[in-house]
């Protein structure tokens, strides 16, 4: 029995509740005021607006060109859509790297402007020093490790990550670091779903999996793609609960249809 979908708001402590009770904590991105409504109604515990938006907003191939004032925007729209769920943004590409300061005035800035409730970023090692400024201003940080998709160019394909032991070595050693940082919560992307439990099994904080096997203590996925929205993207970790695409372009021809034979509007729907 999950005693948490009574939980009026769900803060960064819910989620370690959730952890220690054994309860599985779900995520979904949005990024607008409209769906992020739907998502929260439909009882998600945790709202990332991802810059992800890059991708499915804004048709980037990749998540590097979303600006900070991009990301603020579609956090103030999906603040203003939700009751329940915590709701985390993405420090995009160029906010946070490299410079501690600039991270935390990235942070203050989403902060101030969207109200939402946290930021994640991605990196271990690399950001620790960002995530302790971050936190040590009493804003809650959620690391990102496995598959880092601001970091694509480095890599060089969106293929699983830390199949070696070297790799695997690191992410273990990194998660460590941003639980000691005060990380509330560690997204593991697409990574073995062994490493997975192992990494969750070591941290007393929640890790949150895309594509990383069933041991995680939650699990996240792109809105568009478990909708169904877009259909050229089919990994293996997506499971689609809808087919929109199909379904809102069936809408759109008989409407067109509607209108060119003056079946619309008819009498009823006129003044
Ligand atoms: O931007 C995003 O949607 C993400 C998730 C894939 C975790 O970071």
């Amino acid at each position: 029995m999950d005693q948490f979908k009574k939980v009026k708001k769900v803060t960064t402590h819910t989620l370690q509740e959730m952890k220690e009770a054994g309860i599985k904590i779900s995520m979904l991105t949005a990024y607008d005021f409209s769906l992020a409504k739907v998502v929260d109604a439909g009882g998600v515990d945790v709202i990332l607006v991802g810059d992800s938006a890059s991708n499915v907003m804004a048709g980037h191939e990749t998540t590097l060109p979303i600006t900070l004032d991009q990301m603020i925007y579609h956090a103030s729209s999906v603040v203003r859509g939700i009751d329940r769920a915590l709701v985390v943004v993405d420090l995009p590409f160029g906010s946070y790297q490299g410079n501690s300061k600039e991270a935390l005035n990235s942070t203050i800035r989403i902060m101030k402007e969207s109200g939402a409730h946290a930021v994640k970023l991605e990196g271990g090692k690399e950001v620790y020093e960002s995530v302790q400024r971050i936190i040590s201003a009493g804003v809650p940080v959620m690391g990102h490790l496995g598959l880092t998709p601001q970091s694509i160019y480095k890599f060089g394909t969106y293929t699983v990550r830390a199949t070696e032991q070297d790799e695997a070595d690191k992410l273990i050693a990194d998660a460590q670091l941003l639980q000691a940082a005060g990380c509330f919560a560690v997204v593991l992307e697409k990574i073995p779903s062994k490493l997975a439990r192992q990494v969750t099994e070591s941290l007393t904080i929640p890790t949150i999996g895309i594509g990383a096997g069933p041991h995680t203590d939650g699990q996240v996925l792109v809105l568009h793609d478990m909708l169904g929205i877009n259909n050229l993207f089919q990994p293996r970790f997506l499971r689609r609960y809808l087919n929109l695409y199909d379904d809102i372009k069936l809408a759109v021809n008989r409407y067109v249809d509607d209108v060119k034979s003056k079946n619309f509007p008819n009498d009823s729907e006129s003044y």
